[in-house]
């Protein structure tokens, strides 16, 4: 019987997951069950491979990979800089492309100039506090949300946004603009750092492997 320890794998729901599953089937990891709706099970099993798949909200992650109840973890760099947790990222996937901007009415542009105390509202304080903070020097106000956050300069709360644009749609829809890029995202591959150790030789094997396909 094999007895070779099982890599655990967390993978951020939804298109993250999907693309994730399409690129391990291009190194013959197939683990399609995974992205059955009808299924309520949680934790896939690669018999062959020795491998085991759970998909989880994508800013628990990096939580079930810095503890180890993961080896290996899928999810987007906004994620990986928003909860700062202890992990390897060793490898960019190349999908789910997009940046980190902030973002307004062309007329708070001045604002960030001048280094006025402004009124941020964003989904990710830690990037954006990092940002404003230790980037630009700018002391700020930073208000939590949790979706949505283009509402912020629309309805008054806030001057500006910290927020993924994509596709640039929902800023253009709303009247608003880029003002300044925080950073490029894209979907990381993270390592538990004991795993990395420990598993060195499947884990790095798998990684070859993905970068020969990407
Ligand atoms: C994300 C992001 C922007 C939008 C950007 O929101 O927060 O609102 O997508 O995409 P675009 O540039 O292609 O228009 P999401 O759909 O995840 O929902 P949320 O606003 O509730 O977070």
């Amino acid at each position: 019987m094999n007895k070779e320890k099982y890599l655990t794998f967390a993978l951020g729901k939804g298109r993250l997951a999907e693309h994730t599953i399409e690129l391990m089937s291009k190194i013959g990891i197939t683990c399609d069950e995974i992205l059955d709706k009808k299924t309520r099970k949680l934790i896939f099993v690669d018999e062959v491979h020795r491998l085991k798949f759970f998909l989880a909200k994508g800013p628990d992650v990096p939580t079930y990979v810095e503890y180890g109840a993961a080896d290996i973890g899928v999810v987007g760099k906004d994620t990986i800089l928003e909860e700062a947790r202890r992990a390897y990222e060793v490898l960019d996937l190349g999908f789910g492309k997009c940046r980190m901007c902030v973002c307004g009415p062309e007329s708070a542009g001045a604002l960030l100039k001048n280094h006025e105390m402004i009124r941020v509202a964003t989904k990710y304080p830690v990037i954006a506090r990092d940002y404003f903070y230790n980037v630009k020097h700018q002391t700020v106000d930073i208000i939590k949300l949790n979706g949505s956050v283009e509402l912020g300069p629309l309805v008054g709360l806030s001057d500006v946004i910290v927020d993924i644009v994509e596709t640039g749609s929902t800023l253009k829809e709303n009247g608003l603009v880029v003002l300044e890029e925080v950073c490029p995202l894209s979907a990381r591959m993270i390592v538990n750092q004991v795993s990395m150790q420990m598993e060195s030789e499947r884990i790095n094997d798998l990684i070859t492997r993905l970068k020969e396909v990407l």
